[in-house]
């Protein structure tokens, strides 16, 4: 099978030397070719280049779909490398006690937040929730994700976090989505754990870590490192038995205050330390030149009203950003990675250009994909959307709400909306 896009505006990464991530400087980087075509041949994207060059590698096909997109832009589809989106039910009750006063910390202090997720995701099977996952993903990929990390952390007992990540398996087996899987026993300590945290880490270690490893259930190991949560020592110890595992660190670090959790995430080699509302000059040194992705999420900062991460110090000291959505039912109930890009221009000062590489490559980077996924290049996988007639590529930005996207291919399908 054969697809041909003419006519399009093509986003690409430099092709003269296609990379893992770009950094610093090299974020606002990116290459439009205004009117290009574009082959794919099965999954993968086989050639493109200016329509004047077109005639020169035409060839002949019978099994050649030829779709006109003049006007339109043609992006990478975005890659959203931090998720909660297998969870029981929304709670916007919460939403009401944070508009009246209450902080996200207070509640959880009284038991509520994550704990109230975890109640409630002990009752659900795993068809319930395999469920209403599913319709996030649909969702989500209307709204032009191609690539989604989602984890588990709402079962906190070993029953329920296999079961989360079950559903997750059975996503990835059931959607055309490229999905990883993250595991995050350590999300929260459960109620039945109160003052007996350490006993709570001994159970992740101990039971929780060897049975996910031994049904392949995760790619990643992930601990809500932060004030109130779990320390600097906890997280060192759970991601060293992750590892011995097979699991590669990515971690929630510095949302509620500066705890050490980016030097952790650095000190384990962490894919990716993600939030970082909280940042110094100390943990911008401690992630440069290192393999670890920031990662920001703007939804939540934007949902709790949160203090935001500096991300154009982050960009100015050379380091490379991500952005992602973290769609959860508690601080960010949205996947909407367009209106994450509006928020990385408006909030964060961010160039357009800087936001594409933070929600493709340089996301796909932070859940391990980019040498496939995460922009346009030769032999890639074809996972791409292309927008409705736009004037160009700050218009996605700029609009922000709406949903630009007409046709979305994964895989190097045309997918039904
Ligand atoms: O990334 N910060 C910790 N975990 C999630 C929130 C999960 C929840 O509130 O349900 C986050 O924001
Ligand atoms: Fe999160």
């Amino acid at each position: 099978m054969k697809i041909l896009l003419e006519n399009i505006k093509l986003l690409v990464q430099t092709e003269d030397y296609p990379v893992l991530f770009r950094a610093g400087e090299e974020m606002s980087r990116l290459t439009n070719i205004p009117n290009a075509f574009l082959i794919i041949r099965d999954e993968i994207i086989e050639e493109f280049g200016p329509m004047e060059h077109l005639k020169d590698v035409y060839m002949d096909d019978d099994l050649l779909i030829e779709i006109d997109c003049s006007d339109r832009l043609v992006y990478p589809s975005y890659c959203d490398s931090h998720t909660h989106l297998v969870y029981p039910g929304s709670r916007e009750k919460e939403f009401v006690d944070r508009i009246s006063g209450l902080s996200y910390e207070e509640i959880a202090k009284r038991g509520g937040g994550i704990l109230n997720s975890a109640k409630l995701l002990h009752e659900k099977s795993e068809q319930e929730l395999y469920n209403s996952a599913m319709e996030r993903v649909i969702e989500i990929i209307k709204m032009g994700t191609g690539a989604v990390e989602i984890k588990s952390g709402y079962g906190l007992n070993t029953k329920d976090e296999l079961k989360m990540l079950r559903v997750i398996r059975w996503l990835r087996e059931t959607t055309p989505l490229c999905i990883r899987a993250t595991f995050l026993g350590a999300h929260a300590i459960p109620a039945e754990f109160k003052n007996r945290k350490s006993d709570y880490v001994d159970l992740v270690i101990n039971e929780m870590i060897p049975q996910v490893a031994g049904e392949d259930l995760a790619d990643f190991i992930d601990v809500f490192c932060d004030r109130g949560f779990f320390s600097v020592e906890d997280t060192e110890r759970i991601l060293m038995a992750g590892i011995k595992y097979g699991l590669k660190p990515k971690i929630h670090a510095n949302e509620l205050g500066k705890t050490g959790g980016v030097q952790a995430g650095v000190k384990y080699g962490a894919i990716s330390v993600d939030h970082l509302e909280h940042m110094g000059k100390d943990e911008i040194d401690a992630l440069k030149n290192t393999e670890t992705m920031p990662t920001v999420l703007p939804g939540a900062a934007f949902f709790l009203n949160m203090k935001l991460s500096p991300v154009r110090e982050m960009i100015n000291a050379g380091l490379p950003v991500a952005l992602a959505s973290d769609y959860n039912p508690g601080s960010s109930p949205s996947g909407n990675m367009s209106f994450i890009s509006s928020l990385g221009c408006i909030k964060y000062n961010m160039l357009p250009e800087e936001v594409i590489n933070a929600t493709t490559i340089n996301s796909a980077y932070a859940m391990g994909i980019s040498d496939r996924l995460g922009s346009v290049a030769r032999g890639k996988t074809a996972n791409l959307f292309i927008t409705s007639e736009i004037p160009g590529i700050e218009y996605i930005p700029y609009s922000f709400g709406s949903n630009l996207i007409e046709t979305v291919i994964l895989n190097g399908e045309v997918q039904t909306l």
